[in-house]
Parts: structure tokens; sequence; C-alpha cells
């Protein structure tokens, strides 16, 4: 599985060419991406700025001398590279197994081309086995998961070593355990309007590639948007 997931990221840094800007993402198969970025920068001189989209990745980033700048200090993103924890056959997709899917939504949102990359086993026929991630904020938290709760969506908590996990913008993850999401792009638009809702997980046709690492070699999808 790690190898595919290099696979996956080694490829989606060809697509990186000299003077862009490049979205960081996050996660075991973006790890992959952004160490090539990192040698590229190193030993072939590639001229790129990167913005993160988690605090992980900045500091993977400076290890790697990838020059940085903050999203607000930027117009518009020529690539970002990032994983998926599921990507149905609609490209949308479930993002935030790793938590950051807040900070990974706002970098892929000016972003030119998105490609996510992931290994064959992510591409399901319907979203939803996976938990999906919301990030809400910690006041009020405990009457949305109950909201979740009477709604049938079996919510919980993510947790990290014994205590609630917070994410890099100080937010709380309730993880809903679905089954199936018979309509991604309503679902998230319902998670949306909840107060106290700040982000879900849900990344519906927002991505351009889709690069699968798989046993039979690598396959880019093109979600021809
Ligand atoms: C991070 O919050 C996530 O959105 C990751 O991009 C996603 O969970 C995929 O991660 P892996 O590549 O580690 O499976």
């Amino acid at each position: 599985m790690e190898a595919l997931k290099k696979i996956a990221g080694v490829t989606a840094a060809k697509y990186v060419k000299d003077g862009m800007t490049v979205g960081l993402g996050t996660g075991s198969t973006a790890y992959f991406f952004v160490e090539e970025i990192g040698r590229r920068v190193k030993e072939e001189g590639l001229k790129v700025v990167g913005v993160t989209t988690s605090s992980q990745t900045t500091a993977q980033a400076e290890g790697l001398g990838i020059p940085l700048k903050a999203v607000d200090d930027i117009d518009m993103i020529d690539i970002t590279v990032d994983g998926a924890d599921e990507v149905d056959k609609d490209f949308n997709g479930i993002k935030g197994g790793g938590g950051a899917l807040l900070m990974e939504k706002i970098v892929a949102t000016p972003t030119k081309e998105y490609i996510w990359v992931v290994d064959e086993s992510k591409l399901v026929d319907q979203l939803g086995a996976f938990k999906l991630p919301v990030e809400v904020v910690q006041y009020g938290a405990e009457r949305l998961f109950r909201e979740f709760d009477k709604a049938g969506y079996k919510p919980s908590f993510r947790e990290k070593d014994g205590s609630r996990f917070v994410t890099d913008m100080k937010n709380f993850i309730i993880d809903l355990d679905l089954g199936v999401i018979e309509n991604p792009v309503a679902f998230g638009h319902q998670l949306k309007n909840m107060v106290g809702v700040v982000e879900h997980g849900l990344f519906n046709g927002m991505v351009n590639k889709v690069i699968v690492a798989g046993k039979d070699g690598v396959k880019v999808l093109e979600s021809g948007k």
C-alpha cells in the first residue's frame, strides 16, 4: 500500500512546473508528493511556492526547504495535490481522515488544477462507508452531536491520545457513520446549513484529476471539469 501511495504522489509531482504556486495536501499519500517536490527543489532547482493544508504539512515542507506562502497572500493556486478517503464515479469524495478538511478545502477553492492522489482501494460506487468528518466549533458541539444522533447519523467525537481531537483551526471533529450517502451534494448543503458546523468532508465535484495507483499501474481519471 505504501508503494502505491508513493507512486501516486510522485506521479502527481510531474504536473508541477517552474514558477507555480502549489497547494500541498495532507495525509500519508500527499506526503510522498510533498517529498518529491522537496527533492526537485533541492536537486533540480525547481522554483515553486507552496501553500500548506495543515501544520503537519507545513513542518514537512519547511524541513524540505520548500518556500511557503500563506493562503491569504496569494490570489490563486496553480495546482493542489491532496489525498482522499473515498472517491465515487461522479468525482465526489470524502476527505478529512487526517482532520485537515477545513484547511484543505480553503486551499482547494482558489486552485486551478485540483488533483487527488489515491490507491485503488479509495474508489467506491457510493460514498459513506468511510465515516464522514464534520468540523464543528467547540461551543455547542454537544448539542450538534445530539442532533446528529437523533437524525440517525451515528456520530462520534474524533479522539486522539485519549482526548478529544482539536483541529489546526481549534475546532472539534464529529465523524458520522452513515454507511451510504445517497445524495452527497444535497447532504453537503444540509450539513453546511447547520449552525456550528464549520465545514464537512464532502468535496463534491471539486477535483479535476484523480491519480489512481493500483496493482496494474497508474490511471489518471479526468473529471472533465
Ligand atoms: C487529511 O485530513 C485528509 O483529507 C487526507 O487527505 C485523506 O484522509 C487521505 O489520507 P491518506 O492519503 O493518508 O489516506
